[in-house]
């Protein structure tokens, strides 16, 4: 199943370039093609080198926020658009007695995913849609390890930007949060078009050319997608900003992160 729910995968070719492998580069991974690189390269042009700054921090932010759920006792996560294996996975972060389910769409991902990832009973790696929340949420893998009466932490770190609003995004979220207990953490990273609007549409331009276009958000359609979770301090902010541990960076950056506590 294709991010665009095609029988043929688009972007799993060398030739088109692909979201999961642009970002791995970003990251300094080393599973991407020329095609990936290309594209890839001209968002750095576009963003004048901050998206390889935005990137690790948003990894730094997604770090911070599972050792927060853990803080709070939640044990189980989902980890939606989950991405090529990199440094400080989920599972690696949150401890071994965590149960982690990363969900992607991209087949490239699954296939390095099962082989990196997957190395206990308590880690799953389901190839599915997030945009199918039945489908996900019914998924055997997910049955076996989340128990849905103990708080979960639903992660959708950089992935709903590749979801757009004719696809019902609030509606997608809905369905993920009806299904959680109270307690349950919603841990979101989002691309906003209201820090550089000029930029941000030239890079949309770039991912017409990808195998998943990208939609960037307003602040407030971003903060639209925590309904129904209280959102904890210090509220939707860039990635540096977010519980810093130490010194950290004043600049702007497109992203803006944030988590949610559904009581
Ligand atoms: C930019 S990467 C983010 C990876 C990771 N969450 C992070 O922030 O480090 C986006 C990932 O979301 C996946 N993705 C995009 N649309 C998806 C969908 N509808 N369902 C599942 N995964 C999707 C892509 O394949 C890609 O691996």
């Amino acid at each position: 199943m294709s991010a665009h729910g095609s029988d043929a995968p688009r972007g799993v070719g060398a030739g088109t370039p692909n979201i999961a492998r642009m970002y791995d580069y970003w990251l300094g991974g080393k599973d991407n093609f020329a095609a990936d690189r290309e594209s890839a390269e001209e968002i750095v042009r576009i963003s004048d080198g901050r998206v390889l700054r935005g990137v690790r921090l948003n990894r730094s932010f997604l770090g911070r926020a599972v050792r927060t759920a853990a803080a709070a006792g939640v044990r189980q996560f989902l980890d939606l658009g989950s991405g090529l294996p990199t440094r400080e996975n989920v599972h690696q972060v949150a401890g071994p007695d965590a149960r982690v389910i990363y969900v992607d769409s991209d087949p490239v991902v699954a296939s390095h995913a099962r082989a990196i990832l997957v190395r206990s009973d308590n880690v799953e790696f389901v190839e599915g849609d997030l945009r199918h929340p039945r489908e996900i949420l019914g998924h055997p893998a997910v049955r076996r390890l989340i128990d849905f009466d103990e708080p979960v932490a639903l992660m959708f770190v950089s992935v709903l930007h590749f979801v757009d609003d004719s696809e019902d995004p609030r509606g997608i979220l809905a369905a993920y949060r009806d299904a959680v207990a109270p307690g349950s953490h919603l841990i979101l990273s989002h691309l906003s078009k209201d820090a550089f609007p000029q930029k941000m549409a030239a890079a949309e331009r770039v991912y017409e050319g990808a195998n998943t276009r990208l939609g960037a958000r307003t602040r407030e359609e971003i903060l639209g997608l925590f309904e129904g979770f209280e959102v904890l301090d210090p509220g939707l902010v860039g990635p540096a900003e977010w519980r810093p541990q130490g010194p950290w960076s004043t600049e702007r950056f497109a992203g803006l992160v944030g988590v949610g506590l559904k009581r």
